[in-house]
Order: structure tokens, then C-alpha cells, then sequence
């Protein structure tokens, strides 16, 4: 048996310390802990889904939801419902009639629209859309907003 005088912790002066994983499992907890946040607040800022309920159209409503799924879903999405990460949902309560008139809805299509609401960027004009268009996109909107209680 050994006589030489032993440590506090029981072990022999010589012996290997134990190193304690408890800190850098602590580290890197905290760590994970950090990222997640981030990632989650980051998506909350730059992907945005909305999920209205689709009636019936009427065919000016089905014509501008055919525009808005060829010249806008890749930044507004499909239908104008978000998810992307390059625009918001335009049936947003936002754009609805009462602070966001029609004629607002066709500055955006015609001559963009700078940051500002969100934080996206910015939204360069729509190339192509015709007059009857914009009032398709624009009655497809109202129609969702409408059936959906959003006014
Ligand atoms: C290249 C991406 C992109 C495309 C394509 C696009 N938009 Fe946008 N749009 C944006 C972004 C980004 C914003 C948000 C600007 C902001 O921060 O207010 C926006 C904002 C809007 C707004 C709100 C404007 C305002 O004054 O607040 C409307 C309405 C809109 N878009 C409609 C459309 C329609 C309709 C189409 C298709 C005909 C379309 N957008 C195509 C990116 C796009």
C-alpha cells in the first residue's frame, strides 16, 4: 500500500487530472442554444406565409391568379401566399382594401416598390403585365381578402 500523501480529491499528486467535460459540453450547449435562436429569428424576418382559404373565382380572379403564379409567385409565392425569401405574401392583411387601395397595388406592379415594409429588399417593376392584368391581379386579391374576412 501507498504512503504517499494524497490529494484533496483522493488521487495521487502524479496522477492524470481528470479534465471535467461538464464546461465544454456547457460550451457547446450554449452554443447550439445561440444558433438555434438565430436561425429561428432569421426565418421569422425573411419567410412569411400566409394561408387564406381559396373560394370560387370568378374568371377575372382566375386570370390574375394565373399572373400572379407565373410573374410574381417567385418572390410572392404561390398565389401570393409568402414562403419565399425574396418578397412578402401579398394576402397579407397589409395589403388589404382599407390601407392598401388599388391604386397602390398597381404603383407596386408598375413602377416597383424600394424597401421598406419588410425586408426583402427591393421590388423591380413587373415587365409585360397589361392594364387588365393588374386589375386581374388586383381582383384575385380582393376576392381572397374578401372571402377570407380580410378587409
Ligand atoms: C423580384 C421579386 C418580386 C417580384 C417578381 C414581384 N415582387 Fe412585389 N414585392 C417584392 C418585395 C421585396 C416587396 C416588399 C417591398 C417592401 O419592403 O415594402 C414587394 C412588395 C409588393 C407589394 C406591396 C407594395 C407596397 O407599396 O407596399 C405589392 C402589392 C406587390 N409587391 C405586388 C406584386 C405583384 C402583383 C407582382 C407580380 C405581378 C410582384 N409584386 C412581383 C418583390 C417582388
Amino acid at each position: 500500500m501507498s504512503t504517499e500523501p494524497m490529494n484533496s480529491d483522493g488521487l495521487h499528486p502524479d496522477a492524470p487530472r481528470q479534465k471535467s467535460p461538464i464546461k465544454w459540453m456547457a460550451l457547446i450547449m450554449g452554443i447550439l442554444v445561440v444558433l438555434t435562436i438565430l436561425t429561428m429569428w432569421d426565418k421569422e424576418k425573411i419567410s412569411i406565409k400566409a394561408s387564406p382559404k381559396i373560394p370560387a373565382l370568378s374568371a377575372q380572379g382566375q386570370h390574375g391568379r394565373d399572373i400572379i403564379n407565373a410573374k410574381c409567385s417567385e418572390c410572392h409565392g404561390v398565389d401570393g401566399t409568402g414562403g419565399s425569401r425574396k418578397g412578402p405574401p401579398i394576402l397579407h392583411s397589409q395589403y388589404r382594401r382599407e390601407i392598401f387601395p388599388d391604386y397602390q397595388f398597381k404603383r407596386a406592379m408598375f413602377e416597383g416598390k424600394r424597401e421598406k415594409n419588410w425586408r426583402f429588399g427591393a421590388m423591380p417593376p413587373v415587365e409585360g403585365l397589361s392594364e387588365a392584368d393588374a386589375d386581374a391581379v388586383i381582383a384575385f386579391v380582393r376576392e381572397i381578402q374578401d372571402f377570407n374576412g380580410i378587409e
